[in-house]
């Protein structure tokens, strides 16, 4: 088997794959799991100040092509997680802690407490779409400078933004400047793009209860969003700020996609639901046999090297 181990941000990475917040990652029982799978790292579900409940079901499904969810940050609680993060230390891969919150408050209270703990890294989540009356931190790009440079404060570890999808030149550019100045660590990306609508012509209802049926969507349907958020901020930082990929990921030439657009290493939702743990294995062994018959003796040596026409 090709070893996939990714530095990011001086940390070390067993494999280039890994959960995304979310998924299969809000019980102590499912980040233990994660611990004993094949993932990279164990990446927290998005944690708020106060243990929630999250959204009314139904509010998540998938269907031929991706999935539709509103799940509304259901999660332990910040204090929850401050007491598991050594116990999943101990886990030979890294623990990636990701903050939400309703409030600037609440993510410096947040980051402030978790980054005690000794998280290897922290994911501060700017782009949760499904919390009705609260837009996404990450469109609002003086919110975000704002708010990111308080958190940056107060965090020690490797810190980086898990950004939403954008779908413009101007808005890349306009959130990469800011992002200099903040001086982030890394980039997850991106979320799901957020408030999709699936219909079911059949029973002509929505999907999913929450907002009245519109939610993040992901999967195979996002690969091409995903890849060209990916790419965008990969060329406006010269390659100089590690880029986790996440959208789309199902087979192991969609994670060599991801590289080669200038991902160190990638994330899977969607199919890491669908398809359980075992979905590291399968994705770690097609990636290797990929690499090995194009002659890349690893996932670095093609990172970026995606050509243009
Ligand atoms: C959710 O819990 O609603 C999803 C969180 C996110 O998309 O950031």
């Amino acid at each position: 088997m090709m070893d996939l181990s990714v530095t990011i941000a001086g940390v070390r990475f067993p494999s280039c794959v890994m959960n995304a917040a979310g998924a299969l990652c809000v019980t102590r029982e499912e980040l233990v799991a994660l611990g004993r799978s094949r993932a990279g790292a164990i990446v927290t579900k998005s944690m708020t100040l106060e243990p929630r409940q999250g959204n009314p079901e139904p509010r998540y499904k998938s269907f031929p092509g991706g999935s539709i969810n509103s799940m509304g940050l259901p999660n332990l609680g910040y204090q929850a997680y401050a007491q598991l993060i050594p116990e999943l230390r101990t886990f030979q891969k890294p623990v990636i802690a990701s903050v939400a919150g309703f409030s600037e408050e609440d993510f410096v209270t947040i980051a402030s407490a978790i980054n005690a703990c000794r998280p290897d890294l922290i994911e501060v989540n700017l782009s949760c779409p499904n919390i009705p009356g609260k837009p996404q931190i990450g469109y609002d790009a003086e919110a975000s400078e704002r708010l990111l440079k308080r958190v940056r404060k107060v965090v020690s570890v490797p810190m980086g933004v898990k950004l939403p999808p954008y779908f413009d030149p101007a808005h890349h550019e306009h959130m990469a400047r800011m992002l200099g100045r903040v001086e982030v660590d890394f980039l997850s990306l991106i979320n799901s793009v957020g408030n999709g609508l699936v219909v079911d012509s059949e029973t002509e209802t929505v999907v999913i209860k929450p907002k009245g049926g519109f939610g993040g969507l992901g999967g195979t349907l996002i690969k091409p969003v995903a890849l060209a958020n990916v790419r965008a901020f990969w060329k406006l930082f010269e390659g100089r700020l590690p880029i986790i990929g996440t959208g789309g990921v199902v087979s192991g030439a969609d994670v060599f996609e991801h590289l080669l657009c200038g991902a160190s290493a990638v994330q899977v939702g969607t199919v890491l639901v669908e398809e359980g743990l075992g979905v590291f294995e399968r994705l770690e062994t097609e990636l290797g046999a990929l690499l090995r018959q194009k002659g890349y003796p690893s996932p670095e040596a093609c990172r970026g090297k995606l050509k243009e026409l």
